[in-house]
């Protein structure tokens, strides 16, 4: 009998990692078309575009990494600092045995400092659209606080996404966004992304990173490092396109391109074709005139009224916010009123 029970379990265990390996490969295979698919229609536009999101496989979001530690790409320290220094702030908003849903977590490495500074924390769900380095980086996070639970969930936030229901002694439900991630989208897809989480975080709030408008100067250099990690990083998605869906983009004969668009506060990035050339992406081939740009990415910088009056037309209610001295970065604390039926 016991024999019996122990086949039976085993098979089952069997089928859930089976039942595991095909959805992990249904969403790679969707991830693929939805790439090819973006990359058809932004290679068709008049200005050539594709989104940033696109960046973020294994090597991508290690070049992230290597970049976050660049001595000109002063976010990432001046936003560690601002969580060294406000943290324990933030843990007493918090209140105790909340949880933690970090969008875009890349490497997991702030909401560390969140952590060490909670009451209790109940749960951490870090979501991000770079499958392998998140799961690797939850791996690491689970050894180093063993009494924490874990969920990492790859998916991309700009679509439809089901966080876990609310674990019933559980405290508030805090969203975490930081690495001004959110300036990568256009004012239209912000507005409706704060929008989601005041409906995802009713009764909690945001946490919101945010890179502060500044002398171009400063701005130049952080995204035209010295190194050239930044232009490894912006070429990426053309590795990725070569690599995923068999591109032929000649990857060196793109520049990398990234300026300060003061009229609209934003660093775009842009891989300008240095010489008139043809690529093939799957049937279609696109044509590039010399001087002409695929546009990758925008990096809006923000002002903290800015900030608020976004909040307030997203459904959020603007709470205390820590800068630096020099007013580069901020970090803002956004409450997701309750709904009628909770409040
Ligand atoms: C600028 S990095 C910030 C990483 C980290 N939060 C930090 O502050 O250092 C953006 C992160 O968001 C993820 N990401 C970008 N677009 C996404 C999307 N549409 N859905 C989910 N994650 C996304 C990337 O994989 C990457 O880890």
């Amino acid at each position: 009998m016991k024999d019996n029970l122990a086949c039976a379990d085993a098979a089952n265990n069997v089928d859930r990692a089976n039942n595991a390996e095909a959805n992990a490969q249904a969403m790679v295979a969707r991830a693929q078309n939805d790439f090819l698919h973006d990359l058809h229609q932004g290679l068709s536009a008049p200005h050539k575009r594709i989104s940033p999101k696109y960046f973020y496989d294994v090597q991508g979001s290690a070049l992230f990494d290597r970049i976050c530690t660049l001595p000109e790409y002063y976010p990432t320290r001046t936003e560690l600092a601002l969580l060294q220094r406000y943290a324990p702030d933030m843990a007493a908003h918090m209140g105790a045995q909340a949880e933690v849903v970090e969008f875009g977590a890349g490497s997991l490495h702030k909401v560390r400092l969140l952590l060490d500074a909670m009451d209790e924390p109940r749960r951490y769900i870090p979501i991000d659209i770079s499958g392998a380095h998140l799961n690797g980086a939850a791996r690491g996070l689970r050894q180093d606080y063993p009494g924490l639970l874990v969920e990492p969930l790859v998916a991309d936030y700009t679509q439809d996404f089901t966080l876990p229901p609310a674990l019933p002694t559980a405290g508030k439900r805090v969203g975490f966004f930081p690495g001004s991630t959110l300036g990568n989208f256009e004012p239209q897809e912000a507005l409706r992304f704060l929008h989601q989480c005041a409906h995802t975080l009713q009764g909690g709030a945001l946490i919101l990173g945010a890179d502060l408008v500044k002398s171009p100067d400063v701005l130049h250099a952080a995204y035209n490092d010295a190194q050239g990690v930044t232009a490894a990083f912006n070429r990426n998605v053309m590795v990725r396109a070569n690599r995923e869906l068999g591109a032929n983009f000649m990857v060196h004969d793109f520049a990398h391109s990234a300026f300060y668009n003061a009229p609209l506060r934003r660093i775009e990035m842009h891989l300008m074709s240095t010489r008139q050339q043809t690529v093939r992406v799957g049937d279609s081939t696109f044509s590039f005139a010399q001087g002409e740009t695929l546009h990758t990415e925008n990096s809006y910088k923000f002002t903290v009224e800015g900030l608020h009056q976004l909040a307030l037309q997203a459904g959020l209610k603007p709470g205390p916010f820590w800068t630096d001295p020099e007013q580069q970065f901020c970090l803002l604390w956004l409450d997701a009123p309750p709904s009628r039926n909770q409040a």
